[in-house]
Formats: C-alpha cells, sequence, structure tokens
C-alpha cells in the first residue's frame, strides 16, 4: 500500500471556504471509488488567519505547507482587513508561502471549454479551442526586490521605491520549466519582458536565448515585450503556446488570458519549486480568482475553477495524469450539459449553485470513472 498523500488544505477568505468545500467532496470520491487516500490537514490563511492568529499565515502553517505533498489555496483577502499595515495584509500569507516553499513556477493554463464560447467577451472564433499556457515567475522581480519602502525626504515630499531584478539562475530555473511544458503541448515558447526599456528585461531575453541555444533547440522560440504580449493576447491568442514571464508580467497577462475563457471564476493555478532528490515538487494550488467579497457567503460562487486545481494538482504532484483528465472531462460535460454558475451564465439563463454545480461535476464524474 503506497502512503496516504499529505493535503494541506487552505480555504482563506470570502468564497475561498466555498469553493474549496466542492474540492472536500472531491477528495472524498477519490477515496471511496479510486482508492486514492489523502490525509488531509486544514489550517487558516489570510484574513481568516489574522482573524485568530494576528498573522496571515503561522509559522506552523508554513512548516506543515512545507511537509506536505500539496497544498490547495482557496482566496485571500477582503475589505475587513483593506485598512492594516502594509506587511499584515491577509496577501502577504500568500507571498510568504510563495516565497518560503521556493514555488517559483506558477502555471496558468487558459483553456476555453467549446461550451463557453459565447462567454468570453472577444468572437467566438477568436477563443474557441484556446489552450494556452502562462508561466509566471512567481518569487523574484519587483514583487520582492529590494531596495523597497516608502520614504519621507527632507523637503517633506515623499518617495515610493521597488526594484525589478533578475538573476541568471532565476531566469534560467523558470525558463527550463516553460521548455520542458512545452515539449508536451505545441513546442512554442514566448518569451515575454521589456527588453527595449528595463536591463532586467535585456538580462531575460538574452539568458532565455542561451538556454535554448544550449539545451532546448528543438523549441520554437520567439520574443516579445510585454506591452504587444497584451495587445496580441486580445488579438489573436491562439498564435501563443506557452508563454514565460516575469512575476509582474505574468500576473496581468494571466488576469488579461482568463477573460478570453469567458470568466476568472474557470481558471486554475499551479506554483513549483525545484524537485527534490526523489522528483517530488513542492506544490500549492489555487484558482486564479480572488476572494470575491462581493458574492461571498451567498453559495453562487463558481467552484469549477477550485476544482480545475485539485486536477492540476493529480497531475503535477501525484503524476496522475489519466485522473486529472477524468475530472477535467467531467468539468466539460458538466458545461456542455448547460449548468452555468451566474458568473458563466448569460443574461436571462437559470444558474445553480455553489454545491449544486459540485454535485454536477461528481455525477459526471461518477459517471466516466465508475
Ligand atoms: C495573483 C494575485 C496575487 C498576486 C495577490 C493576491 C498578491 O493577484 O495570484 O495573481 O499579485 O500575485
Ligand atoms: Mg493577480
Amino acid at each position: 500500500m503506497p502512503a496516504n498523500k499529505k493535503l494541506l488544505v487552505l480555504p482563506g477568505d470570502g468564497i475561498g471556504p466555498e469553493v474549496m468545500g466542492q474540492v472536500g467532496r472531491m477528495v472524498e470520491w477519490f477515496g471511496d471509488r479510486r482508492a486514492l487516500k489523502f490525509d488531509l490537514e486544514e489550517e487558516l490563511v489570510g484574513g481568516a488567519a489574522i482573524d485568530v492568529h494576528g498573522v496571515p499565515v503561522t509559522d506552523k502553517t508554513v512548516d506543515t505547507a512545507t511537509n506536505a505533498d500539496a497544498v490547495l489555496l482557496g482566496a485571500v483577502g477582503g475589505a475587513k482587513w483593506d485598512s492594516l499595515p502594509f506587511e499584515q495584509k491577509p496577501e502577504r500569507g500568500l507571498l510568504r508561502l510563495r516565497k518560503d516553499l521556493g514555488l517559483y513556477a506558477n502555471l496558468r493554463p487558459a483553456i476555453c471549454f467549446d461550451a463557453l464560447v459565447d462567454a468570453s467577451s472577444l468572437k467566438p472564433e477568436v477563443v474557441s479551442g484556446l489552450d494556452i499556457m502562462i508561466l509566471r515567475e512567481l518569487t523574484g522581480g519587483v514583487y520582492f526586490g529590494s531596495p523597497r519602502g516608502i520614504e519621507t525626504l527632507p523637503d517633506g515630499t515623499r518617495r515610493g521605491v521597488n526594484t525589478q531584478v533578475y538573476t541568471t539562475p532565476e531566469i534560467h530555473r523558470v525558463a527550463r520549466v516553460g521548455f520542458e511544458l512545452a515539449r508536451k503541448r505545441g513546442n512554442k515558447v514566448c518569451s515575454v519582458e521589456k527588453a527595449n526599456v528595463m536591463e532586467s528585461g535585456v538580462l531575460w531575453r538574452e539568458e532565455v536565448q542561451k538556454l535554448h541555444d544550449a539545451e532546448y533547440q528543438d523549441v520554437e522560440l520567439s520574443h516579445m515585450y510585454a506591452d504587444n504580449c497584451a495587445m496580441q493576447l486580445v488579438r489573436n491568442p491562439k498564435q501563443f503556446d506557452v508563454i514565460v514571464t516575469d512575476n509582474l508580467f505574468g500576473d496581468m497577462l494571466s488576469d488579461e488570458a482568463a477573460m478570453l475563457t469567458g470568466s476568472l471564476g474557470m481558471l486554475p493555478s499551479a506554483s513549483l519549486g525545484d524537485p527534490d532528490e526523489t522528483g517530488r515538487r513542492k506544490a500549492l494550488y489555487e484558482p486564479v480568482h480572488g476572494s470575491a467579497p462581493d458574492i461571498a457567503g451567498q453559495g453562487i460562487a463558481n467552484p469549477i475553477a477550485c476544482l480545475l486545481s485539485f486536477a492540476m494538482m493529480l497531475r503535477y504532484s501525484l503524476d496522475l495524469g489519466g485522473e486529472a483528465d477524468l475530472v477535467e472531462g467531467a468539468v466539460r460535460n458538466v458545461l456542455s450539459g448547460g449548468k452555468r454558475t451566474g458568473d458563466i451564465a448569460k443574461p436571462g439563463e437559470a444558474t445553480v449553485s455553489t454545491g449544486e454545480m459540485g454535485t454536477a461535476v461528481l455525477d459526471e464524474l461518477e459517471r466516466l470513472g465508475a
């Protein structure tokens, strides 16, 4: 009997606990029907942790996360904690987990399900069949660079500073993930920066090219400025396969790519660290959407991004690609069958609750996987 997989669940704030509840049901399904057993631990993160522990993530939770096979996170943040000092905000909990676990490779797939081509604000022909992967560097760049801060100058005016900084190892390790991903997909990488303005962008471009020429000549590599990429994503998104970019550009471009698929409520993500001696990578899985305070507590949030994040965990942390396909197939069929939460419904269309969507996906899983 293989050991149970250790899973740390961090529901977080807003709609986080609601959508994570549906993942809990899926975990049970896999235990009952596929003999896939998990040891689950649950902890607070974000505002929920601030309310109880006074910090957005405790040392103990970071420790548990470090030792888990995978971490599943819902969402963090909300108006209640907006006025806290910067260092104490809910978001810092998420940023600390990313940094302390060394999760430098953030995979944000943007896939447009056929049943949802009409939910996108772009024309159906532009997005139908879309399947791109945004690979965002997640532990460097301007998010973490120093010096940083706000200072008051002698004349009483103030000065805010952040630093965009990348080293060659930081660029190589994320680019390597990009090339490896591309080999299993459409074999194309587009590297994105602002080499026309920023030295860190010049370095990024040169180093990605160097790694390509040394080890990945079989993969097609192109380079693009970030502003052009933002434009190309809405003009002709299907030209891309894997986009590899830095932390800040990746934050923005992944939100943009998300909307190509119709709703932020559909998009999962994986954040991965370096493989250890057994090949296991530290990993955190989370929906790309935030805590959505406007609809929190009403039971109407779309659980699909969170369920698909669980599927990514099966694929990337547990090497269970077949089981991940099963979850993704169940979601696809449920959407084709017309089930819609509010975020993906057309005006006037009937909608289902978070729990009803979860039930529909589980029923379909049962039908496909029995
Ligand atoms: C994301 C979010 C976070 C980020 C916030 C919540 C800190 O926007 O994961 O994209 O900026 O990285
Ligand atoms: Mg973001």
